[in-house]
């Protein structure tokens, strides 16, 4: 034993293990084969697993464990004790009975960089990554990458072993993989519902709402049974009433409008922006300065004759509408403002008004979130959720949510049967922790689609303004013969998709609102030309290589006309 070293009788070390110079170990266990360098410190009850590197003048305190195959980087620092005090109550200094060890465990696999601080009562889960110099105050999922001060999830660990072949097929969006990685959590959440019997309601609907709140920046979450219910009971509990025009777009998925149909209210439309596919402003101002005129006090459509009530932009695609210049319209016409977020969990906008970032669900009156399989953050089936700082709008939507009740069997308006199970929030408060990662690998995903395709005039790709931070739930291309390419994609086993083929204005289900073809030029135009490529956060590097490579190819032999922006 290297006299340098003060290795205490009662410490249990593995076969093979490898001490540096001037190391402290006492009352822990150190794992076989595991490294320790200069300057470390073990304290009693700490233990290091099989296999483990532990840098140089780190610090392990008491009731840390370190599971197998993890490494630590130089000066990494645990704390044991969230309320550390020297002294007791009466003075005197405080003794190892005075203070309770939070255990802190670090699953097998993980990486802890050089400088992190490690706060007491935390999981670092397995193959998690924990940048260099963070401050680690929550558990960390496993195969996560978290950096900063407090430690945030920035990306999913790539998984080497998962490389595709080169010619595998891609598909258009990857549902399993998550689902599989997730599993074992997963499946615990369905035990513990047989076990309870608790299917509706109850402790997992709460925490969910509690967690999916925090994550969206609002002070309130309602969790329904799909987005488009979560729409419908924001507007009715806005207290829209009914025959009211709500605002909105032509180019989303029906569901916006239907909810606001369902309501009781009449949808009408401004056309979208031709960059960034969302509401336009200008399209927006000119309606309600020049299609709609004052009655009594209120604003009332030319078109309809109806008052108007609301706006309700779509943050399509993942990346949010110009919500600034929205609200500015809003409160200059004295209307609600509604989010439709079904596609853009954890999307952010830059307020030049409020000179900061905010997250989309935060902003209106109230959002509404789809959880459907396929969205940023999606269900196991059917899911949705009201975000709003009203509490009154959140009463009212619990209470429409539940057959208008707040005591079972006490109904003091007619409701609806929309809420989300509570096996659904289980599932979903599982993968809540994942989607920050999920949503910056998407945008990794974005950059790259761009670096690779960037410079191709025939293919416009998705233009993110400087005030915007999207979450790419889907990433969309223009070109002039998109049927060619679907075609060609398919042939090459690449899957791919149109968000959406006829604008709502155009579809039959709304001929009785009386819009006809050159109403709203940009959305009629974009419409034949958009295509929706392969997007989901486990997408590899080589599968989107492939993806670019076939676009490019088809481009250049079909020698297509670029295609022009206003
Ligand atoms: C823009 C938009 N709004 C509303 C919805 C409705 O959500 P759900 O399918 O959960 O009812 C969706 C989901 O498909 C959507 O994409």
């Amino acid at each position: 034993m290297n006299p340098l070293n003060s290795i205490a009788d009662n410490v249990k070390l593995g076969k093979d293990v490898k001490l540096s110079k001037f190391i402290n170990l006492y009352g822990c266990e150190i794992g076989d084969e595991t490294k320790i360098g200069a300057f470390v410190e073990i304290q009693k009850n700490a233990s290091v697993g099989k296999r483990c590197k532990i840098s140089s003048h780190t610090f392990v305190c008491e009731g840390v464990r370190i599971e197998d195959n993890v490494f630590i980087g130089h000066g990494v620092t645990f704390i044991n004790d969230s309320y550390p005090r020297a002294t007791t109550a009466d003075g005197g200094l405080q003794t190892e009975a005075d203070w309770k060890v939070e255990p802190t465990v670090i699953r097998k696999g993980a990486s802890i960089g050089s400088g992190a601080t490690i706060l007491a009562n935390v999981i670092v889960g397995e193959n998690a990554i924990v940048g260099a110099g963070s401050m680690v105050t929550k558990d960390v999922p496993a195969n996560t990458i978290v950096a900063g001060n407090p430690a945030r999830v920035l990306r999913s660990v790539p998984d080497p072993k998962k490389q595709p072949a080169a010619d595998a097929p891609v598909p258009f969006l990857d549902l399993v993989t998550p689902h599989v990685e997730l599993e074992a959590e997963l499946v615990e959440v369905f035990k513990k519902a047989l076990h309870s019997a608790g299917f509706v309601g109850g402790a997992a609907v709460d925490s969910f709402e509690k967690a999916f709140a925090e994550f969206s920046d609002a002070e309130h979450c309602v969790a329904v049974n799909s987005g488009t219910d979560a729409l419908r009971f924001a507007i009715m509990g806005a207290d829209i009433q009914p025959g009211d025009v709500i605002v909105t777009v032509p180019n989303t998925f029906i569901a916006t409008t239907e909810a606001v149909s369902q309501a009781g209210a009449i949808p009408e439309f401004v056309d979208i922006d031709e960059q960034t596919y969302n509401m336009s402003i200008a399209s927006l101002r000119d309606y309600l300065e020049n299609q709609c005129q004052r009655e009594n006090g209120r604003l009332v459509s030319k078109r309809s004759g109806r008052a108007v009530a609301a706006i309700l932009p779509v943050h399509l695609y993942g990346q949010m509408a110009d919500m600034d210049a929205i609200l500015d319209l809003a409160e200059q016409f004295g209307l609600i403002v509604i989010e439709d977020a079904c596609q853009a969990h954890g999307a952010e906008y830059f307020s030049r008004k409020q000179n900061r970032w905010l997250k989309a669900g935060s902003i209106g009156r109230a959002a509404a979130f789809s959880f459907y399989p396929g969205k940023n953050l999606g269900a196991c089936g059917e899911g949705g959720a009201i975000t709003t700082n009203d509490p009154e709008l959140a009463k009212k939507s619990r209470m429409l949510r539940d057959h208008g009740s707040v005591r079972k069997y006490y109904h003091d308006v007619e409701g609806y049967n929309g809420r989300l199970d509570a096996i659904q929030a289980g599932l979903l408060h599982v993968k809540l922790p994942h989607l920050a990662g999920w949503n910056a690998s998407r945008r990794d995903r974005a950059a790259d689609y761009h670096r690779l395709l960037d410079g191709n005039k025939d293919v416009l790709l998705p233009h993110e303004p400087s005030w915007s931070r999207a979450v790419y739930h889907l990433f969309v291309v223009r070109v002039q013969e998109r049927e060619q390419l679907m075609e060609h994609l398919k042939q090459a086993g690449i899957g791919s998709a149109i968000h959406y083929p006829i604008p709502l204005h155009l579809q039959k289900a709304y001929v009785s609102l009386n819009y006809r073809e050159g109403d709203f030029p940009v959305a009629e135009r974009i419409a034949p030309q958009i295509l929706s490529l392969p997007m989901f956060p486990q997408l590899a590097p080589e599968q989107q290589e492939r993806v670019a490579a076939e676009v490019a190819a088809f481009v250049a032999k079909s020698q297509q006309k670029p295609v022009l922006v206003d």
